[in-house]
Protein backbone atom coordinates (compact mmCIF):
# COMPACT_ATOMS: atom_id res chain seq x y z
CA UNK A 1 0.00 0.00 0.00
CA UNK A 2 1.12 3.40 -1.25
CA UNK A 3 1.67 6.20 2.06
CA UNK A 4 -1.37 7.95 2.22
CA UNK A 5 -0.99 11.86 1.27
CA UNK A 6 -1.38 14.56 3.44
CA UNK A 7 -2.28 18.41 3.94
CA UNK A 8 -1.84 19.95 7.23
CA UNK A 9 -3.44 23.19 7.69
CA UNK A 10 -1.93 25.34 11.08
CA UNK A 11 -3.89 27.82 12.56
CA UNK A 12 -2.10 30.75 13.54
CA UNK A 13 -4.41 33.85 13.02
CA UNK A 14 -4.60 34.78 16.62
CA UNK A 15 -3.41 38.19 17.97
CA UNK A 16 -2.72 36.50 20.76
CA UNK A 17 -3.88 39.54 22.84
CA UNK A 18 -3.58 37.72 26.39
CA UNK A 19 0.17 37.66 26.19
CA UNK A 20 0.14 41.70 25.96
CA UNK A 21 2.86 42.11 23.63
CA UNK A 22 3.37 43.69 20.01
CA UNK A 23 4.88 40.42 17.95
CA UNK A 24 2.21 37.81 17.00
CA UNK A 25 1.21 34.90 19.41
CA UNK A 26 3.27 32.36 17.36
CA UNK A 27 6.60 33.88 17.21
CA UNK A 28 7.55 33.32 20.90
CA UNK A 29 10.05 31.42 21.52
CA UNK A 30 10.42 28.29 23.71
CA UNK A 31 13.55 27.04 23.63
CA UNK A 32 15.22 28.95 21.84
CA UNK A 33 12.37 28.51 18.71
CA UNK A 34 9.06 30.27 18.05
CA UNK A 35 5.66 28.49 18.78
CA UNK A 36 5.14 28.22 15.15
CA UNK A 37 8.56 26.43 14.60
CA UNK A 38 8.08 23.77 17.34
CA UNK A 39 4.82 23.23 15.79
CA UNK A 40 5.92 23.07 11.94
CA UNK A 41 8.54 21.19 13.22
CA UNK A 42 5.97 18.21 14.41
CA UNK A 43 3.61 18.10 11.34
CA UNK A 44 3.98 15.55 8.50
CA UNK A 45 6.90 16.50 6.17
CA UNK A 46 7.43 13.96 3.60
CA UNK A 47 6.91 12.89 0.35
CA UNK A 48 2.99 14.01 -0.22
CA UNK A 49 2.89 15.70 2.61
CA UNK A 50 1.72 19.21 2.28
CA UNK A 51 1.40 22.10 4.47
CA UNK A 52 -0.89 25.27 4.63
CA UNK A 53 -0.44 28.06 7.45
CA UNK A 54 -3.55 30.84 8.02
CA UNK A 55 -2.01 33.76 9.14
CA UNK A 56 -3.89 37.16 10.29
CA UNK A 57 -3.47 40.44 8.43
CA UNK A 58 -0.56 42.54 8.82
CA UNK A 59 1.64 38.99 9.93
CA UNK A 60 4.23 39.31 7.41
CA UNK A 61 6.75 38.08 10.12
CA UNK A 62 4.87 34.95 10.80
CA UNK A 63 4.70 34.18 6.75
CA UNK A 64 8.48 34.50 6.86
CA UNK A 65 8.70 32.45 9.65
CA UNK A 66 6.63 29.82 7.83
CA UNK A 67 9.16 30.33 4.60
CA UNK A 68 12.00 29.74 6.73
CA UNK A 69 11.68 26.80 7.96
CA UNK A 70 8.99 25.20 5.46
CA UNK A 71 9.57 26.85 1.95
CA UNK A 72 7.22 24.39 0.53
CA UNK A 73 4.26 25.63 2.63
CA UNK A 74 1.36 27.96 1.07
CA UNK A 75 0.59 31.06 3.45
CA UNK A 76 -3.59 32.01 3.72
CA UNK A 77 -4.66 35.25 5.28
CA UNK A 78 -7.95 35.25 7.35
CA UNK A 79 -9.04 38.43 7.04
CA UNK A 80 -11.32 38.58 9.88
CA UNK A 81 -11.46 36.14 12.85
CA UNK A 82 -14.56 34.54 12.58
CA UNK A 83 -13.28 31.06 14.55
CA UNK A 84 -11.27 28.37 14.00
CA UNK A 85 -13.75 26.73 11.07
CA UNK A 86 -13.78 30.14 9.32
CA UNK A 87 -9.89 30.13 9.64
CA UNK A 88 -9.60 26.41 7.95
CA UNK A 89 -11.79 27.84 5.11
CA UNK A 90 -9.37 30.33 3.99
CA UNK A 91 -7.53 27.06 2.86
CA UNK A 92 -10.48 26.03 0.95
CA UNK A 93 -8.35 26.14 -2.08
CA UNK A 94 -5.46 23.40 -1.04
CA UNK A 95 -8.55 21.20 0.91
CA UNK A 96 -10.44 21.00 -2.60
CA UNK A 97 -7.16 19.56 -4.20
CA UNK A 98 -8.20 16.68 -1.81
CA UNK A 99 -5.15 14.79 0.41
CA UNK A 100 -6.06 11.64 1.97
CA UNK A 101 -5.37 12.81 5.05
CA UNK A 102 -6.54 16.86 6.82
CA UNK A 103 -4.94 17.68 9.60
CA UNK A 104 -6.00 20.51 11.73
CA UNK A 105 -3.59 22.12 14.47
CA UNK A 106 -3.13 25.35 16.19
CA UNK A 107 0.20 27.19 16.04
CA UNK A 108 0.10 27.90 20.25
CA UNK A 109 0.66 24.03 20.91
CA UNK A 110 4.60 23.84 20.87
CA UNK A 111 4.25 20.45 22.59
CA UNK A 112 3.08 18.39 20.10
CA UNK A 113 4.87 15.41 18.76
CA UNK A 114 5.08 13.56 15.12
CA UNK A 115 4.16 10.47 16.87
CA UNK A 116 1.04 12.42 17.66
CA UNK A 117 -0.13 12.81 14.61
CA UNK A 118 0.70 9.42 12.86
CA UNK A 119 -1.29 8.29 15.50
CA UNK A 120 -4.58 10.62 15.35
CA UNK A 121 -4.51 9.75 11.49
CA UNK A 122 -4.35 5.79 12.02
CA UNK A 123 -8.36 5.92 12.52
CA UNK A 124 -8.67 7.13 9.00
CA UNK A 125 -7.39 4.09 7.23
CA UNK A 126 -9.91 2.09 9.43
CA UNK A 127 -12.94 4.15 8.03
CA UNK A 128 -13.15 7.12 10.66
CA UNK A 129 -14.06 10.37 9.00
CA UNK A 130 -12.36 12.56 11.71
CA UNK A 131 -10.24 11.82 14.74
CA UNK A 132 -9.84 14.41 17.50
CA UNK A 133 -7.20 14.20 19.95
CA UNK A 134 -8.39 14.74 23.55
CA UNK A 135 -6.78 14.78 27.12
CA UNK A 136 -8.24 14.76 30.49
CA UNK A 137 -7.42 18.56 31.97
CA UNK A 138 -6.41 18.56 35.27
CA UNK A 139 -8.87 22.06 34.62
CA UNK A 140 -11.05 21.29 32.05
CA UNK A 141 -12.23 25.40 32.25
CA UNK A 142 -11.84 27.46 29.06
CA UNK A 143 -11.25 24.06 26.91
CA UNK A 144 -14.01 22.41 24.91
CA UNK A 145 -15.51 19.09 26.16
CA UNK A 146 -15.94 15.71 24.30
CA UNK A 147 -19.24 13.92 24.88
CA UNK A 148 -18.64 10.27 23.94
CA UNK A 149 -20.79 7.82 23.89
CA UNK A 150 -20.18 4.02 23.65
CA UNK A 151 -16.85 4.41 22.37
CA UNK A 152 -17.64 7.12 19.91
CA UNK A 153 -17.10 10.75 19.78
CA UNK A 154 -20.89 12.17 19.50
CA UNK A 155 -19.87 16.37 20.38
CA UNK A 156 -17.93 18.92 21.21
CA UNK A 157 -19.02 21.46 23.42
CA UNK A 158 -17.50 24.95 23.80
CA UNK A 159 -17.23 25.91 27.64
CA UNK A 160 -19.75 28.86 27.08
CA UNK A 161 -22.30 26.51 25.81
CA UNK A 162 -21.86 23.75 27.94
CA UNK A 163 -24.37 22.44 30.21
CA UNK A 164 -23.24 21.97 34.08
CA UNK A 165 -23.00 18.29 33.56
CA UNK A 166 -20.63 18.55 30.64
CA UNK A 167 -18.71 21.15 32.24
CA UNK A 168 -17.75 18.96 35.31
CA UNK A 169 -16.69 16.42 31.89
CA UNK A 170 -12.75 16.27 31.91
CA UNK A 171 -12.09 15.16 28.41
CA UNK A 172 -11.41 17.87 26.27
CA UNK A 173 -10.46 18.87 23.31
CA UNK A 174 -6.80 19.70 22.41
CA UNK A 175 -7.84 21.31 19.08
CA UNK A 176 -5.58 18.81 16.54
CA UNK A 177 -7.95 17.12 14.92
CA UNK A 178 -7.80 14.71 11.36
CA UNK A 179 -10.18 14.15 9.04
CA UNK A 180 -10.65 12.33 6.13
CA UNK A 181 -9.49 14.26 3.14
CA UNK A 182 -11.85 13.74 0.65
CA UNK A 183 -14.99 14.91 2.98
CA UNK A 184 -13.55 17.57 5.08
CA UNK A 185 -14.70 20.23 2.62
CA UNK A 186 -17.99 19.31 2.62
CA UNK A 187 -18.21 19.03 6.69
CA UNK A 188 -16.54 22.01 7.15
CA UNK A 189 -18.50 24.15 5.26
CA UNK A 190 -21.75 23.00 6.96
CA UNK A 191 -20.74 24.40 9.90
CA UNK A 192 -22.75 27.29 11.10
CA UNK A 193 -21.97 29.80 13.55
CA UNK A 194 -25.44 30.13 15.67
CA UNK A 195 -23.52 29.50 18.78
CA UNK A 196 -23.21 31.66 21.84
CA UNK A 197 -20.33 33.65 20.47
CA UNK A 198 -21.68 33.40 17.00
CA UNK A 199 -18.32 32.04 15.79
CA UNK A 200 -17.85 29.32 13.36
CA UNK A 201 -16.77 26.54 15.71
CA UNK A 202 -14.54 23.71 14.39
CA UNK A 203 -15.62 21.60 16.88
CA UNK A 204 -18.99 21.36 15.41
CA UNK A 205 -17.55 19.32 12.82
CA UNK A 206 -18.69 16.46 14.89
CA UNK A 207 -22.29 16.42 15.10
CA UNK A 208 -21.77 17.02 10.87
CA UNK A 209 -20.03 14.24 10.54
CA UNK A 210 -22.52 12.08 12.19
CA UNK A 211 -25.47 13.75 10.28
CA UNK A 212 -23.49 12.78 7.44
CA UNK A 213 -23.87 8.70 9.22
CA UNK A 214 -20.11 9.17 9.35
CA UNK A 215 -18.06 7.82 12.42
CA UNK A 216 -15.61 10.20 14.68
CA UNK A 217 -13.25 9.14 17.29
CA UNK A 218 -11.51 10.42 20.10
CA UNK A 219 -7.35 9.42 20.31
CA UNK A 220 -6.13 10.95 23.85
CA UNK A 221 -2.65 12.01 24.88
CA UNK A 222 -1.44 13.82 27.91
CA UNK A 223 -2.02 17.76 28.69
CA UNK A 224 1.88 18.13 28.71
CA UNK A 225 1.73 17.50 24.96
CA UNK A 226 -0.88 19.79 23.89
CA UNK A 227 -0.74 23.12 26.31
CA UNK A 228 -1.74 25.55 24.21
CA UNK A 229 -0.31 29.09 25.04
CA UNK A 230 -2.38 32.03 25.71
CA UNK A 231 -0.20 33.48 28.40
CA UNK A 232 3.29 34.88 29.34
CA UNK A 233 2.80 32.27 32.38
CA UNK A 234 1.85 29.54 29.84
CA UNK A 235 4.89 30.67 27.65
CA UNK A 236 6.86 29.96 31.06
CA UNK A 237 5.30 26.58 31.82
CA UNK A 238 5.39 24.90 28.19
CA UNK A 239 9.28 26.30 28.54
CA UNK A 240 9.98 24.30 31.94
CA UNK A 241 8.47 21.28 29.95
CA UNK A 242 10.68 21.58 26.96
CA UNK A 243 13.95 22.44 28.72
CA UNK A 244 13.50 19.03 30.95
CA UNK A 245 12.69 16.99 28.27
CA UNK A 246 15.42 18.29 26.69
CA UNK A 247 18.09 17.91 29.37
CA UNK A 248 16.64 14.18 29.64
CA UNK A 249 17.64 13.77 25.85
CA UNK A 250 20.76 15.54 26.45
CA UNK A 251 21.81 13.22 29.53
CA UNK A 252 20.27 10.00 27.49
CA UNK A 253 22.63 10.84 24.76
CA UNK A 254 25.76 11.08 26.92
CA UNK A 255 25.95 14.47 27.85
CA UNK A 256 27.60 15.48 31.51
CA UNK A 257 25.62 17.90 33.22
CA UNK A 258 26.81 18.59 36.82
CA UNK A 259 23.50 20.28 37.70
CA UNK A 260 20.89 20.09 34.61
CA UNK A 261 17.97 21.68 35.94
CA UNK A 262 20.36 24.84 35.80
CA UNK A 263 21.76 24.51 32.35
CA UNK A 264 19.22 25.73 29.64
CA UNK A 265 19.44 24.21 26.19
CA UNK A 266 17.59 24.97 22.83
CA UNK A 267 15.65 22.31 20.24
CA UNK A 268 18.39 22.42 18.37
CA UNK A 269 21.47 21.96 20.61
CA UNK A 270 23.64 19.01 18.59
CA UNK A 271 26.49 17.20 21.13
CA UNK A 272 29.18 15.15 20.53
CA UNK A 273 30.32 12.40 22.88
CA UNK A 274 31.67 13.45 26.20
CA UNK A 275 30.58 16.75 26.12
CA UNK A 276 30.25 18.68 29.59
CA UNK A 277 28.26 20.98 30.56
CA UNK A 278 29.01 23.39 34.13
CA UNK A 279 26.17 24.42 36.27
CA UNK A 280 24.39 27.32 35.23
CA UNK A 281 24.84 27.78 31.57
CA UNK A 282 22.66 29.05 28.83
CA UNK A 283 22.85 27.85 25.37
CA UNK A 284 20.21 29.70 22.91
CA UNK A 285 19.03 28.42 18.91
CA UNK A 286 22.36 26.98 16.71
CA UNK A 287 24.53 25.76 18.83
CA UNK A 288 26.90 22.89 17.97
CA UNK A 289 29.15 21.32 20.54
CA UNK A 290 32.09 18.42 19.30
CA UNK A 291 33.19 15.55 21.15
CA UNK A 292 34.77 16.29 24.46
CA UNK A 293 34.36 19.73 24.93
CA UNK A 294 33.63 21.68 28.54
CA UNK A 295 31.48 24.48 28.53
CA UNK A 296 32.37 25.68 32.09
CA UNK A 297 29.87 27.82 34.66
CA UNK A 298 28.03 31.32 33.88
CA UNK A 299 28.38 30.59 29.91
CA UNK A 300 25.98 32.32 27.18
CA UNK A 301 26.53 30.83 23.75
CA UNK A 302 24.32 31.76 21.15
CA UNK A 303 24.53 30.43 17.33
CA UNK A 304 27.78 29.15 17.89
CA UNK A 305 29.85 25.82 16.95
CA UNK A 306 32.73 24.47 19.34
CA UNK A 307 35.17 22.09 18.39
CA UNK A 308 36.41 19.17 19.99
CA UNK A 309 37.89 19.24 23.10
CA UNK A 310 37.40 22.70 23.57
CA UNK A 311 36.73 24.88 26.28
CA UNK A 312 34.63 27.58 26.96
CA UNK A 313 34.08 29.71 30.36
CA UNK A 314 33.71 30.25 33.11
CA UNK A 315 31.65 33.34 32.24
CA UNK A 316 31.99 33.37 28.76
CA UNK A 317 29.61 35.06 26.29
CA UNK A 318 29.80 33.40 22.69
CA UNK A 319 27.57 35.49 20.02
CA UNK A 320 26.05 34.71 16.60
CA UNK A 321 28.99 33.64 14.23
CA UNK A 322 31.10 32.28 17.20
CA UNK A 323 33.29 29.09 15.21
CA UNK A 324 35.90 27.65 17.75
CA UNK A 325 38.51 25.09 16.09
CA UNK A 326 39.36 21.78 18.01
CA UNK A 327 41.10 22.16 21.50
CA UNK A 328 40.36 26.07 21.37
CA UNK A 329 40.56 27.92 24.96
CA UNK A 330 38.14 30.79 25.70
CA UNK A 331 38.35 31.98 29.06
CA UNK A 332 36.37 33.98 31.37
CA UNK A 333 35.05 37.34 30.56
CA UNK A 334 36.00 37.12 26.52
CA UNK A 335 33.20 37.54 24.22
CA UNK A 336 33.30 36.89 20.88
CA UNK A 337 30.98 37.69 18.16
CA UNK A 338 31.22 36.90 14.29
CA UNK A 339 34.91 35.46 14.98
CA UNK A 340 36.43 32.08 13.59
CA UNK A 341 38.91 30.68 16.08
CA UNK A 342 41.04 28.17 14.37
CA UNK A 343 42.05 24.67 16.38
CA UNK A 344 44.06 25.59 19.12
CA UNK A 345 43.91 29.53 19.81
CA UNK A 346 43.83 30.61 23.21
CA UNK A 347 41.49 33.30 24.75
CA UNK A 348 41.80 33.56 27.98
CA UNK A 349 40.84 36.26 29.69
CA UNK A 350 38.72 39.34 29.60
CA UNK A 351 39.05 39.90 25.60
CA UNK A 352 36.13 40.80 22.77
CA UNK A 353 36.75 39.18 19.59
CA UNK A 354 34.29 40.67 16.99
CA UNK A 355 33.87 40.49 13.37
CA UNK A 356 37.83 38.30 13.31
CA UNK A 357 39.31 35.54 12.02
CA UNK A 358 42.27 34.13 14.17
CA UNK A 359 44.47 31.52 12.67
CA UNK A 360 45.27 28.22 14.91
CA UNK A 361 47.62 28.43 17.80
CA UNK A 362 47.14 31.99 17.96
CA UNK A 363 47.52 33.28 21.69
CA UNK A 364 45.44 36.69 22.10
CA UNK A 365 46.64 38.02 25.68
CA UNK A 366 44.35 39.27 28.32
CA UNK A 367 42.65 42.26 27.80
CA UNK A 368 42.79 42.46 24.05
CA UNK A 369 40.02 44.30 21.80
CA UNK A 370 39.20 43.97 18.58
CA UNK A 371 38.05 47.37 17.71
CA UNK A 372 35.41 46.59 15.29
CA UNK A 373 33.32 49.62 15.44
CA UNK A 374 34.22 53.30 14.32
CA UNK A 375 30.75 54.56 15.30
CA UNK A 376 29.47 54.12 11.58
CA UNK A 377 30.06 50.49 10.33
CA UNK A 378 31.98 47.41 11.33
CA UNK A 379 35.35 46.09 10.29
CA UNK A 380 37.39 43.05 10.07
CA UNK A 381 40.28 41.78 12.21
CA UNK A 382 42.48 38.75 10.53
CA UNK A 383 45.04 37.39 12.58
CA UNK A 384 47.43 34.72 11.47
CA UNK A 385 48.50 31.15 12.44
CA UNK A 386 50.72 31.09 15.60
CA UNK A 387 50.85 34.74 16.46
CA UNK A 388 51.02 35.77 19.76
CA UNK A 389 49.03 39.14 20.65
CA UNK A 390 50.33 41.03 24.03
CA UNK A 391 48.27 41.71 26.98
CA UNK A 392 45.68 44.75 26.37
CA UNK A 393 46.17 45.32 22.77
CA UNK A 394 43.65 47.35 20.83
CA UNK A 395 43.50 45.68 17.47
CA UNK A 396 41.92 48.55 15.27
CA UNK A 397 39.61 47.33 12.40
CA UNK A 398 40.00 46.76 9.38
CA UNK A 399 43.33 45.47 10.34
CA UNK A 400 45.53 42.12 9.36
CA UNK A 401 48.15 40.58 11.40
CA UNK A 402 50.40 38.14 10.04
CA UNK A 403 51.12 34.63 10.70
CA UNK A 404 53.72 34.38 13.90
CA UNK A 405 53.62 37.83 14.08
CA UNK A 406 54.59 39.47 18.04
CA UNK A 407 52.21 42.37 19.24
CA UNK A 408 53.63 43.81 22.37
CA UNK A 409 51.36 44.39 25.10
CA UNK A 410 49.52 47.83 25.27
CA UNK A 411 49.43 47.91 21.27
CA UNK A 412 47.48 50.07 19.33
CA UNK A 413 47.92 48.60 15.87
CA UNK A 414 46.18 50.52 13.25
CA UNK A 415 48.50 49.32 10.31
CA UNK A 416 48.77 45.29 8.81
CA UNK A 417 51.81 43.15 11.02
CA UNK A 418 53.38 41.58 8.27
CA UNK A 419 53.67 37.55 9.08
CA UNK A 420 56.77 37.16 12.10
CA UNK A 421 57.14 40.80 12.33
CA UNK A 422 57.59 42.37 16.02
CA UNK A 423 55.16 44.97 16.55
CA UNK A 424 55.07 47.41 19.80
CA UNK A 425 53.33 50.62 19.59
CA UNK A 426 53.21 52.76 22.86
CA UNK A 427 52.33 55.81 24.23
CA UNK A 428 54.39 56.42 27.48
CA UNK A 429 54.98 60.10 28.53
CA UNK A 430 57.20 60.66 31.63
CA UNK A 431 57.56 63.89 33.96
CA UNK A 432 60.02 63.08 36.24
CA UNK A 433 59.92 66.14 38.22
CA UNK A 434 56.19 66.00 38.93
CA UNK A 435 56.15 62.30 39.96
CA UNK A 436 59.09 62.99 42.75
CA UNK A 437 57.06 65.82 43.67
CA UNK A 438 53.82 63.54 44.12
CA UNK A 439 55.70 60.61 45.76
CA UNK A 440 57.29 63.82 48.63
CA UNK A 441 53.83 64.76 49.28
CA UNK A 442 52.24 61.38 49.88
CA UNK A 443 55.27 60.60 52.57
CA UNK A 444 55.32 63.68 54.61
CA UNK A 445 51.39 62.66 55.17
CA UNK A 446 50.31 61.11 58.59
CA UNK A 447 50.16 57.42 57.89
CA UNK A 448 46.78 55.88 57.44
CA UNK A 449 45.42 53.85 60.65
CA UNK A 450 46.08 50.47 60.08
CA UNK A 451 43.35 48.23 58.36
CA UNK A 452 41.88 50.89 56.21
C1 LIG B 1 -10.16 25.96 20.90
C2 LIG B 1 -11.27 24.91 20.68
C3 LIG B 1 -11.51 24.18 21.99
C4 LIG B 1 -10.23 23.52 22.47
C5 LIG B 1 -9.12 24.57 22.59
C6 LIG B 1 -7.81 23.88 22.84
C7 LIG B 1 -12.77 25.76 18.94
C8 LIG B 1 -14.07 26.42 18.65
N1 LIG B 1 -12.47 25.58 20.22
O1 LIG B 1 -10.67 26.92 21.83
O2 LIG B 1 -12.51 23.17 21.81
O3 LIG B 1 -10.44 22.88 23.71
O4 LIG B 1 -8.98 25.33 21.37
O5 LIG B 1 -6.79 24.79 23.09
O6 LIG B 1 -12.09 25.38 18.03
N2 LIG B 1 -7.80 31.02 15.21
C9 LIG B 1 -7.71 31.59 13.99
N3 LIG B 1 -8.77 32.27 13.49
C10 LIG B 1 -9.94 32.40 14.18
C11 LIG B 1 -10.02 31.82 15.47
C12 LIG B 1 -8.95 31.13 15.95
O7 LIG B 1 -6.69 31.47 13.32
O8 LIG B 1 -10.87 33.04 13.64
C13 LIG B 1 -6.66 30.27 15.74
C14 LIG B 1 -6.02 30.92 16.95
O9 LIG B 1 -4.96 31.76 16.55
C15 LIG B 1 -5.49 29.73 17.72
C16 LIG B 1 -6.48 28.63 17.37
O10 LIG B 1 -7.11 29.02 16.18
O11 LIG B 1 -4.21 29.31 17.28
C17 LIG B 1 -7.50 28.38 18.47
O12 LIG B 1 -8.26 29.55 18.70
P1 LIG B 1 -8.61 30.01 20.16
O13 LIG B 1 -9.44 31.23 20.05
O14 LIG B 1 -7.39 30.03 21.00
O15 LIG B 1 -9.59 28.80 20.60
P2 LIG B 1 -9.94 28.35 22.08
O16 LIG B 1 -10.99 29.25 22.63
O17 LIG B 1 -8.70 28.17 22.86
CA1 LIG C 1 -6.41 28.68 22.63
Amino acid sequence: MTARSSLTIVLAAGEGTRMRSSVPKVLHPVAGQSLLAHVLGAVPAGQGDSLAVIIGPDHAAVADEVKRIRPDAVTFVQAERLGTAHAVLAAREAIARGADDLLIVFGDTPLISADTFARLRAPLKSGAALAVLGFRAADPTGYGRLLVEDGKLIAIREQADATPAERAIKLSNAGVMAFDGRKALEIIENIGNANSKAEYYLTDAVTIVRDFGLEAVVIETSEDEVRGINTKAQLAEAEQVLQARLRKAALDAGVTMIAPDTVFLAADTSFGNDVTIEPFVVIGPGVTIADGAVIHSFSHIVQASIGKKASVGPYARLRPGTSLGDGARIGNFVETKAAILEAGVKVNHLSYIGDAHVGANTNIGAGTITCNYDGFSKHKTTIGAGAFVGTNSSLVAPVKIGNGAYIGSGSVITKEVPDDALAVERTQQVNREGGAKRYRELKTRDKPPKGS
